[in-house]
């Protein structure tokens, strides 16, 4: 019997009508036999990055995220490229996890669907390996031309759904590696 575990996504745009939002749904029902997911509401609720306030006195948003992070098996992010590198609030977001060591070890699958999306998603997966996320090259993809693959909310380009299948049953597996034999 698959055993159902719990995953964070992460939408790297803030846009009402984002892509990437509706590419998180899709997922979420495709894998719903495998994953009992959870969206974090919006990257933008969490306050700017301040060193100052860190350790000592984290914003209750950011506790909020870092306890989010901590209670899952896996987190999903699927963000657009701006401006050839990772969106600001996104990016602000995880400097909230730098020191505080959530994402370690963490099984994790970056999906940056965009119009092209390459430069964005190298300079995110330094990142997520600075903060020693569990990221594979299997948990990764780079989803170019997102437009003209999601119509209607669903996602009608072939080889890019079983892309992401593939992805999605990567970072299942490793989850399944990370616990161990029981
Ligand atoms: C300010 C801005 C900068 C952008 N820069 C890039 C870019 O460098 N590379 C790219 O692939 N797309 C770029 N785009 C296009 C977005 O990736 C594209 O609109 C994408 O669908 C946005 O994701 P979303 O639908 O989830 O909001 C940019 C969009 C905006 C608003």
């Amino acid at each position: 019997m698959i055993q159902m575990k719990k995953i964070l996504a992460i939408s790297g745009s803030t846009r009402a009508n984002s892509s990437n939002k509706v590419l998180i749904d899709v997922i979420k029902e495709m894998s719903k036999d495998k994953f009992q997911m959870e969206k974090f509401p919006n990257v933008n609720l969490i306050p700017h990055f301040n060193p100052d306030e860190d350790f000592d006195n984290p914003p209750a948003e950011v506790v909020q995220f870092r306890n989010l992070i901590r209670a899952v098996d896996a987190v999903l992010i699927c963000t657009p490229e701006y401006a050839m590198g990772v969106p600001g609030s996104l990016k602000n977001a995880i400097d909230w996890l730098v020191s505080s060591c959530e994402f370690s070890k963490k099984p994790t699958a970056l999906i940056t669907a965009s119009s092209l999306g390459e430069k964005g998603h190298a300079a995110l997966i330094e990142t997520l390996k600075v903060i020693e996320a569990n990221v594979v090259p299997e948990t990764q993809l780079v989803i170019s031309f997102i437009k003209t693959k999601l119509v209607d909310g669903k996602l009608i380009d072939k080889e890019t759904e079983s892309r992401v299948r593939f992805v999605m049953s990567k970072l299942y597996e490793l989850i399944v590696a990370k616990e161990g034999p029981h």
